[in-house]
């Protein structure tokens, strides 16, 4: 049997007197969709910095596809989605991906397939010559989505990619999530919102830097009224 995608194992991470996570435990299976739900300032995208590899945390461990995500050999393990994407306005998306597809050296001509079938799927394709600062909120973040999928990672890490996106792209970009899915990638989503918890093979609902609850979210809402009752009296009862 092959190894979980992802094991964080008591992880603490604090900012000075804030506590962003304080013993934050879950495993995500390869090949899941998993959520990681939870309110403003619950510790997702402090979890999410602690998968990438971009901090330390100050207790407890970290695995991803088998390595230390601190490590060199973590980089072609993961695709990271940040919750503030940060692309260069001035230049196009089609300049963007290049830039994107020198930085993992990609060659020329996986490039090229890679980008077709990524415009294919995004749509983003008539639009290369557009520069990014004129994108609408959803084109962005399928732009930014293309750029973190170019080397192709069997792990995806999403911090809230939907956040300011209209109804018709957000549906849009998690049928895109549930395709990757099906071809095998293993994609963990920060989300605050229910309706997108419900999508999710399974969630861990956290909460002030702690797990409230894991597993399917329909299991998990068994005996409440839907999913997001569940989640009100879950944190209602840790505060
Ligand atoms: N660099 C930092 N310096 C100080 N405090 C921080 C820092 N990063 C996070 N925090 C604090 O840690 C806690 C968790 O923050 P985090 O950004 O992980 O939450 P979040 O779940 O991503 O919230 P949101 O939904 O608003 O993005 C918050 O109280 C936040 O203020
Ligand atoms: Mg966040």
């Amino acid at each position: 049997m092959s190894s979980p995608a992802i094991v964080v194992d008591g992880l603490t991470k604090r900012f000075g007197a804030a506590e962003a996570l304080r013993g934050l435990s879950f495993t995500v299976g390869r090949g899941e969709l998993f959520g990681l739900v939870g309110p403003d300032g619950a510790g997702k995208t402090t979890t999410i910095r602690a998968l990438a590899g971009l901090i330390d945390p100050d207790g407890g461990t970290v695995r991803v596809m088998d390595v230390d995500p601190r490590s060199d050999a973590a980089r072609e393990q993961i695709g990271l989605m940040p919750q503030q994407y940060s692309l260069y306005g001035d230049l196009s998306i089609g300049e963007n991906l290049r830039f994107f597809g020198q930085l993992f050296g990609i060659p020329k001509k996986l490039y090229a397939e890679r980008i077709a079938r990524l415009m294919e799927v995004t749509r983003l394709g008539p639009f290369m010559d557009r520069r990014a600062d004129a994108l609408s909120g959803g084109m962005y973040k399928k732009l930014a989505l293309a750029c973190a999928l170019l080397h192709q990672p069997p792990l995806l890490l999403l911090d809230e990619p939907t956040n300011g996106v209209d109804p018709v792209s957000r549906r849009e970009l998690w049928a895109l999530l549930q395709e990757f899915v099906e071809q095998g990638m293993t994609v963990l989503v920060s989300t605050p919102y229910m309706d997108e918890a419900e999508r999710c093979h399974r969630v861990a609902l956290v909460h002030q830097g702690r797990k409230l609850a894991d597993g399917p979210p329909a299991e998990l809402a068994r005996g409440y009224a839907s999913f997001e009752e569940l989640f009100i009296a879950r944190t209602e009862e840790a505060v």
